[in-house]
């Protein structure tokens, strides 16, 4: 069978959640043997029709683009065409209606005896199926773009609907419910290309709703077990220092990016540790959120490490958070003696950061996760 997958998101491949969706299915398709052609509307050059009417005559379109060389003779040697498209308000996006208006060539219009006018194809026209994926977590947002799918192309034409919705959830690492939803999609894959229709059960697992705390902490829970990982091997480049000393420049060094976050030290300079009450909270310096973002990246650039952005809150002061670095993080505990008594709860920050969310109210709960998962970006995930 052969298929065009049409991806009208503007998105790049790693925030697309359409293109996340739509590999899944090609994915399903290819393993059912189908030839599929992926094709992504951002990439091409396609005019706006500008409704002249000529293609109604000449079967041709004016516009010499890659709608006219490459696209439309490909949809037409189609056996299924895919239309894959974010939701912009409750319908396909511009890209992919700008697709369809240049598929107008393939039609003719024509009158019916009542005087109810239809488009009548020229040629035979390929299924269609869709795939189209909406950030908000509702069925409704789908309502529109369904009856108009079936309203214009029809049952006959028309062999799959795939809506999903809630997408912003879907960032790795992916719980078990959102792994559950793309296998699911390899499945729909399989299943069109086998069957020419995806089945109601498969409908549902793709379409099941996400409870979004327990995938909230899931996910948190996942990206702390990679964080760790990732972050055991790196060592702070202070390690041939003194440990006394050490333990002081970490201080120090927190500290001055701290006070430049907040802009405290725009225009002077510390020359000395006395300078700087390491028992402040980053609150009470006068950090607000943005700052707290800025602090957090900083400080990750110039130690050479990673460590949840979350961390700040629980670890509120110079020498709290110095404390987290040194053993968490850098897995070094010279010199740390004298100020033991500082270490806080020996808790698995992972657990924590669970209760903690279980206290929150779902909003609070999606920011503390967009938040890790705004942190999580810069991290590679196998
Ligand atoms: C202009 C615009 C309009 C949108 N309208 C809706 C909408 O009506 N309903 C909804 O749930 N999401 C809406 N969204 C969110 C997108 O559907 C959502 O982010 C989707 O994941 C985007 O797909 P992509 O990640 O493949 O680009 C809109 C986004 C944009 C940019």
């Amino acid at each position: 069978m052969k298929i065009l997958a049409i991806n009208s998101s503007p998105r790049t491949a790693k925030k697309s959640k359409t293109t996340l969706m739509l590999d899944h299915l090609v994915k399903g398709m290819k393993m059912a043997g189908a030839e599929v052609d992926v094709v992504s509307l951002k990439e091409k050059k396609i005019k706006a029709c500008i409704g002249c009417e000529r293609c109604q005559i000449l079967a041709i379109c004016t516009h010499k683009d890659d709608m006219t060389n490459e696209l439309l003779p490909k949809w037409l040697a189609s056996d299924l065409v895919l239309y894959a498209s974010p939701i912009y308000f409750r319908f396909f996006n511009s890209l992919m209606k700008k697709f369809i208006d240049r598929t107008y060539p393939a039609f003719k219009l024509f009158f019916q005896k009542d005087d109810e006018i239809f488009m009548q194809a020229r040629y035979n026209l390929p299924s269609i199926a869709v795939l189209a994926v909406s950030s908000l977590p509702q069925e409704a947002e789908f309502e529109a773009l369904s009856m108009y799918i079936n309203h214009m192309f029809g049952k006959d034409l028309v062999v799959a609907e795939i809506y999903r919705h809630s997408a912003f959830l879907f960032k790795p690492p992916y719980g078990k419910k959102i792994t559950d939803i793309l296998n699911a999609t390899i499945q729909a894959g399989k299943e069109l290309v086998e069957s020419r229709k995806v089945f109601p059960d498969t409908i549902t697992q793709i379409t099941q709703q996400i409870d979004n705390k327990a995938n909230i902490i899931e996910c948190i829970r996942m990206m702390h077990e990679i964080s760790k990982q990732k972050t055991l091997s790196k060592n702070l480049s202070l390690t041939k220092i003194l440990p006394e000393k050490k333990w002081e420049m970490l201080l120090t060094h927190i500290s001055l990016i701290a006070s430049e976050a907040t802009g405290i030290i725009s225009n002077q300079r510390y020359e000395t540790t006395q300078d700087f009450n390491f028992d402040q909270g980053f609150v009470d310096m006068g950090m607000d959120y943005s700052q707290c973002l800025k602090f957090h990246e900083s400080l990750e650039k110039s130690l050479n490490c990673q460590f949840p952005f979350t961390i700040l809150f629980k670890y509120p002061t110079v020498k709290q958070l110095s404390i987290y670095l040194a053993k968490e993080v850098f897995k070094d505990v010279d010199g740390f003696e004298k100020i033991q008594g500082l270490i806080p709860h020996k808790n698995n920050s992972s657990i924590t950061i669970e209760k903690d969310v279980e206290q929150l109210s779902e909003m609070e709960a999606e920011d503390t996760l967009l938040n890790e998962l705004e942190h999580l970006d810069s991290v590679s995930f196998p």
